[in-house]
């Protein structure tokens, strides 16, 4: 990483993937955020902020506006760990390479930190074609570690078996409702990280159709306490939970006093009283849907 590099000095600790790619444990997560929200959320956190770590993907919609972001952040590019995501519909060997193109332009640059196959699907045979094209595209250098989202054990199993390179991440679901401890579980004995998606509980009616379910943590009383108890909001207190068990996590925010808070999480640590109440938390309950009910954009 550059020493001299513009922008507001980093303040997220790393992790060291099975790429050997270090990741910046804290990064900005812009779902739903439009391009031109993207762009202001992603210059604000890398330029004032102290973010070094952007998580997109195709199906956002927002390449482009990370890509304006990125520009005039003034941060050097290879200080940002920037992901993007493999939609649906270009699973499929040659459609991967076409899309990873697509992703690129519209990101304006000339690598990804990370590319990830956004769902499994249903397909394996087309999974593991996607796969093979993935590990062509980290061999090229054009993606320096490639992983995988939305994997359950099985799926994760099935690549460690038929594939060449381990997926370095497996971004899922994650949060005190869902603390998915048998993916951890898995993913620790093979070796790949866990990054948590809709950390804080996810935005409200975020369009996973009529499975959409309001965000119930920001607003939890038993959160709600501890953060009363640190002197912190509920969103930092989630943010440190997911820190202390090792995750790696992508909150989202477009408005920058929210970006600025949930990077400002390092000054405090939960203890083990507060993480033993977090736990209780635990029921199941997701926000999206279930990696194998979802085969959304699949291809023919
Ligand atoms: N791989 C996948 O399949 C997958 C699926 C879903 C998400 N993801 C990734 O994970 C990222 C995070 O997940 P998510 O966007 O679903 O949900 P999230 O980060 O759990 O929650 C985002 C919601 O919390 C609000 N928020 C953020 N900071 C806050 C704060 N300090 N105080 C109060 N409210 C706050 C945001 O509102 P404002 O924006 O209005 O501030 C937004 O409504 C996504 O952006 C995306 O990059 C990946």
């Amino acid at each position: 990483m550059s020493e001299l590099g513009g922008g507001a000095p980093q303040k997220s600790p790393t992790v060291t993937l099975n790429s050997g790619a270090a990741i910046p444990q804290l990064g900005l997560g812009v779902w739903q955020a439009t391009d031109s929200e993207t762009e202001g959320a992603v210059a604000y956190a890398l330029g004032e902020a102290g973010y070094r770590h952007i998580d997109t993907a195709a199906a956002y919609g927002n390449e482009a506006g990370v890509g304006r972001g990125l520009a005039t952040s003034g941060v050097p590019r290879e200080d940002i760990f920037l992901t993007t995501k493999l939609w649906n519909s270009d699973q499929g060997y040659q459609r991967a390479f076409d899309a990873f193109d697509v992703s690129l332009d519209k990101l304006g640059v000339d690598y990804v930190d990370l590319y990830l196959i956004h769902w499994p699907l249903q397909d394996r045979d087309r999974l593991l074609r996607t796969w093979e094209a993935l590990e062509e595209i980290v061999a090229s250098g054009r993606a320096k570690s490639i992983g995988v989202c939305n994997f359950e054990p099985h799926h994760l199993e099935f690549l460690a078996d038929r594939g060449s390179i381990l997926p370095a991440i497996n971004q899922v679901e994650l949060h005190p409702h869902l603390p998915q401890h048998q993916i951890r579980s898995a993913a620790a004995g093979l070796g790949v990280a866990v990054q948590s998606w809709s950390p804080l509980g996810g935005t409200a009616n975020a369009g996973w159709g009529q499975d959409s379910k309001p965000n119930t943590l920001l607003t939890d009383p038993a959160i709600a306490a501890i953060a009363g108890r640190h002197g912190k909001s509920p969103a930092q207190v989630l943010i440190r939970w997911h820190l202390q068990n090792g995750l790696i996590v992508i909150p989202k925010s477009a408005h920058p006093e929210r970006i600025a808070q949930n990077i400002d999480v390092f000054d405090f640590d939960l203890t083990d009283v507060d993480l033993a109440e977090i736990g209780t938390l635990d029921d199941g309950a997701r926000v999206g849907l279930h990696p194998d009910e979802m085969n959304l954009g699949a291809p023919e």
